[in-house]
């Protein structure tokens, strides 16, 4: 026999909190955008002659994360194609994020994932990219005469697979008789433009849009706005909801963040069996969310990563002196030989430490050694409490 778990479920079924928690998911798609009206103004201006099937300038979006780009970008799609099917027109737009492995990882992957848009069938391996490009343009050709492609999140594409299938897709039109394709890139990284080859730069951002973060006061309308329904009444006062709005403003104006934060909140205050949301929820929620990011993020990390931040980890707990990125190289080589693994040079690692320092896993801090020598002091940043769930996740990962 089990134990009784009616208590524990009869208290959840009494639920005091949500109305309809969905609405603070960030996939739910909410039913007014606030404060970009500009930037959808602009969006719809510049693919406005596709209903007249005149080919729209390329378009390059960014941005911070969370900043409504996917939103205003679906949004203004949602609009053009009730248009479209109004005016019997032959106009397709897809949107596809480059973020999903299974999509964005190989030029191969993202092809299909055109096609298949087109209803074909396509292994997930196996033909030559070529014949996938013939495919496409004939589909294009017969099917459509303006595509529009939305490529979400395509600096994360790039990164794995490099530009060229960029420069394919922007030199398409020269192949297409009757059709021509426009192509939307949106990206999180603000540098990523500058990155790409000359040619492809100039030609995707044909038209370029930034998306400014949005400030404390516009977070708070925008979680006023959906708390109203995701919340029942008097369960979330005014006071909680602009301390949400200052946290997620204070961490680069991400929208997603604010709406995570508000609903993690929610949880805790529902798992208290509680009528209303605090301030002390939203604090506790806070912590919660930077931990599990955190953990994620270090999950997701390559092998070698692991064994770079398994060094800094070993090296903390044996601390004498300040740790030095040649300390961390040493503690390294030793653990490469003893797994018998590939050693990558200093330098390599060097980069993995200022990788580590960029998304806060350490604290770098460069010091000068006289007559131009440098090296990094370097300082774990990971809170005291994860530190042995990290090393638990690390040993897995490198079977120590
Ligand atoms: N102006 C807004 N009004 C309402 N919700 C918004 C607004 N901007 C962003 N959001 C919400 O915040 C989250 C992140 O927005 P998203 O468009 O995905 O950002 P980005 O693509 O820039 O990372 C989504 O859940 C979205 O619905
Ligand atoms: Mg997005």
């Amino acid at each position: 026999m089990g134990i009784k778990l009616d208590n524990i479920f009869d208290a959840f079924s009494k639920n005091f909190i949500f109305r309809n928690k969905n609405i603070l998911q960030s996939n739910y798609t909410p039913e007014t955008i606030l404060h970009r009206d500009e930037q959808i103004k602009q969006v719809a201006s510049i693919l406005r002659p596709a209903l007249r099937l005149e080919k729209p300038s390329n378009l390059f979006l960014y941005g911070l994360t969370g900043t409504g780009k996917t939103l205003v970008v679906q949004y203004v799609r949602n609009q053009l194609l009730e248009r479209a099917e109004k005016q019997k027109l032959n106009l397709k737009i897809e949107y596809i994020n480059c973020k999903l492995k299974k999509v964005g990882d190989t030029e191969y992957r993202i092809l299909a994932e055109l096609l298949r848009k087109f209803g074909e069938d396509i292994p997930f391996t196996g033909l030559p990219t070529g014949q996938l490009y013939q495919k496409f343009t004939e589909l294009i050709e017969n099917k459509t005469q303006l595509f529009i492609i939305i490529l979400d999140e395509i600096d994360q594409a790039v990164r794995r697979i490099g530009d060229g299938f960029l420069y394919t897709l922007t030199r398409i039109n020269s192949e297409l008789k009757n059709s021509q394709i426009s192509l939307i890139g949106i990206s999180n990284d603000t540098k990523f433009i500058d990155q790409l080859d000359p040619r492809i730069k100039s030609s995707l951002s044909e038209e370029e849009l930034i998306f400014p973060p949005y400030n404390a006061l516009q977070l708070k309308d925008v979680l006023a706005s959906r708390s109203k329904t995701a919340f029942k009444e008097g369960v979330i006062g005014e006071g909680v909801i602009n301390k949400c709005a200052a946290y997620a403003a204070l961490s680069h104006g991400d929208a997603r963040r604010a709406l995570d934060l508000l609903r993690v909140s929610g949880e805790l205050a529902e798992r208290r069996g509680a009528k209303e949301v605090t301030e002390k929820d939203l604090d506790e929620a806070k912590e919660k969310i930077e931990k599990d990011r955190i953990l994620d993020l270090i999950k997701t990390q390559p092998k070698q990563f692991h064994f770079v931040l398994y060094s800094i980890l070993l090296l903390e707990e044996n601390k004498k002196n300040k740790i030095f990125t040649g300390d961390i190289y040493r503690t390294y080589e030793k653990l490469c030989k003893n797994m018998v693994i590939e050693c990558l040079t200093q330098r390599r690692v060097g980069d993995i430490i200022a990788e580590f320092d960029m998304v806060g896993i350490v604290n770098a801090k460069v010091i000068s050694k006289g007559r131009g020598g440098r090296t990094r002091e370097i300082k774990l940043a990971i809170p005291e409490t994860l530190i042995p769930k990290v090393k638990e996740i690390l040993e897995q990962s490198l079977n120590i």
